[in-house]
């Protein structure tokens, strides 16, 4: 492991996304001595003046314990709050920065191995309209400056609004850091359930020989929230559903559905994977989408009237290579249903000649369930117990809250920000792999834009607007109807 000082910069400090993420999960890496006291030290930078005190004691009240039955003490915040500085400044303008590297620069000096390497990890919790003028003040102020040492940036989406607003930031940033310096966040790739699917897939022979289009009718990935764009509606609306989940979290779990194997585990064998799928899709068709508005949306008001702005989106996508021709990816997402819910659902298609038609219902299908109640289940048809010949649907299970009962999961931007620290980039996206996402959505998004598609109003909580059922059975999807999956409780 590499030694000496770590410097982890928390630009946008004050900001939503540093207090409910990026410190919390600071914290909970502190508190289980993945960082330490001794060589690591945090700064917070904004335009906001305060004191260093006036920035604790607005983390402090979200420093709170893990889901899942963790216990804090008032003793690891107190342990772990001292740690950060405050600094503030504005973001396009010397002074500020060239205090901030000054603080960093005496924190690097204060240790015992002052000429030792020096390790500067720049957190970018700020809008993307900053990224260039703040990148082009670490170039100038802030790099590491020891041998051995090291300077990167950690950013988050929006990567701009489509393939040439997001190709201009690429090269904008591009030019002032190597691709090895940058991690570009996308959080799903930190969950449990997600990085769990190369080894579900590569580790058991089990699915190899049935994962393709001879076996596979349809693979589905769904995002579900039960609340509304509360308080982000400005934000929302310039961006829409298919920016904010489907071209970024979704599009990057189907890779790691749909992937060939990689030729190991290091993270560029397994980026030129994700790339070669993304790559083999092929345009979207307009009778394949199904976009969605919940009533109410616009009576935000920072929502226009007639915004079209897409809440929810179906959108069919194909992948033309050998192993998935013919098979629909169905990528689904909505804000305002019925549940909150997030999963893969991989259907089988029908048994060829089966004997137990035409009783039989169900198709075997295998489901991972990334949240809530992390999962990951198969659907099975069995004998209903009993002396007759009937068959019924059940499932093998694999519910994690019961298999894994003192497991605490960690948070995906723990997990991130310890691989950023590390150097492993696997779970981040390359700028290759950005780029073809946004080759994807870009018509799509386009036509929306232009108003040539329209979003069809559903109603708060429900399924979201019908043609979307309509579409996936349309492609080949077979919902059982009758059945439901309930996560197993505690006894
Ligand atoms: C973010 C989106 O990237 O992901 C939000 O911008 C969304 O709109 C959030 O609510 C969902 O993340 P999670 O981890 O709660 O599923």
């Amino acid at each position: 492991a590499e030694s000496g000082c770590l410097s982890i910069i928390v630009l946008g400090a004050s900001g939503d996304l540093a207090k409910k993420k990026t410190f919390p999960a600071l914290f909970h890496l502190h508190r289980q001595r993945f960082i330490e006291s001794h060589d690591v030290h945090i700064f917070g930078y904004a335009r906001t003046k305060m004191s260093d005190d006036d920035l604790r004691d607005r983390l402090r009240e979200y420093l709170t314990p893990r889901k899942g039955g963790e216990e804090t003490h008032d003793e690891d915040v107190s342990k772990f709050l001292p740690l950060i500085k405050y600094i503030s400044g504005p973001y396009d303008a010397d002074e500020g920065f060239q205090s901030l590297d000054e603080a960093i620069s005496a924190y690097e000096m204060s240790k015992d191995d002052k000429g030792g390497s020096s390790r500067r990890l720049f957190y970018f919790a700020l809008p993307p309209s900053v990224y260039p003028p703040v990148c082009k003040m670490i170039k100038r102020f802030c790099m590491n400056k020891s041998e051995g040492g090291w300077t990167r940036v950690v950013i988050e989406k929006p990567f701009g609004k489509d393939l040439e607003s997001s190709e201009t930031l690429s090269t904008q940033i591009g030019d002032l850091f190597n691709e090895s310096q940058i991690y570009r966040i996308d959080h799903y790739l930190g969950k449990e359930l997600v990085q769990n699917l190369l080894v579900l897939r590569f580790a058991n022979r089990l699915f190899m020989p049935l994962w393709n289009h001879d076996n596979i009718s349809t693979v589905q990935i769904v995002f579900k929230e039960d609340f509304g764009t509360e308080g982000r509606g400005g934000y929302f609306d310039e961006y829409g559903i298919i920016r904010d989940i489907l071209q970024n979290h979704l599009l990057q779990v189907l890779c790691l559905v749909a992937m060939e194997r990689p030729v190991s585990l290091k993270p560029e064998h397994i980026r030129d994977e994700k790339l070669k799928v993304l790559q083999s899709v092929i345009p979207i068709k307009d009778e394949e989408v199904v976009l969605g508005q919940y009533e109410g949306y616009t009576e935000d008001p920072t929502v226009p009237k007639d915004s079209n702005t897409p809440t929810f989106a179906t959108v069919v996508i194909r992948i033309h290579n050998e192993r998935w021709e013919g098979v629909p990816f169905i990528l689904k997402a909505g804000k305002s249903m019925k549940s909150r819910k997030a999963e893969i659902r991989v259907q089988f298609k029908d048994v060829a000649g089966d004997i137990f038609k035409p009783k039989r219902k169900g198709r075997n299908e295998f489901v991972i369930r990334l949240q809530p109640s992390e999962a990951i289940y198969m659907k099975l048809t069995v004998k209903e117990p009993g002396l007759e010949m009937k068959t019924t649907q059940s499932e093998l299970d694999l519910s994690y809250r019961q298999r894994y009962q003192d497991v605490i999961i960690p948070e995906a931007y723990e997990r991130l920000i310890l691989d950023t620290i590390r150097g492993d980039q696997q779970h981040f996206v390359r700028r290759d792999e950005l780029k073809a996402a946004w080759e994807i959505f870009t018509p799509l998004l386009h036509k929306i834009d232009n108003n040539e598609i329209q979003s069809l109003p559903y109603k708060s909580g429900s399924r979201g607007p019908d043609q979307a059922d309509t579409l996936a059975e349309k492609v080949g999807y077979v919902q059982t109807h009758g059945y439901v999956w309930i996560p197993p409780t505690l006894s």
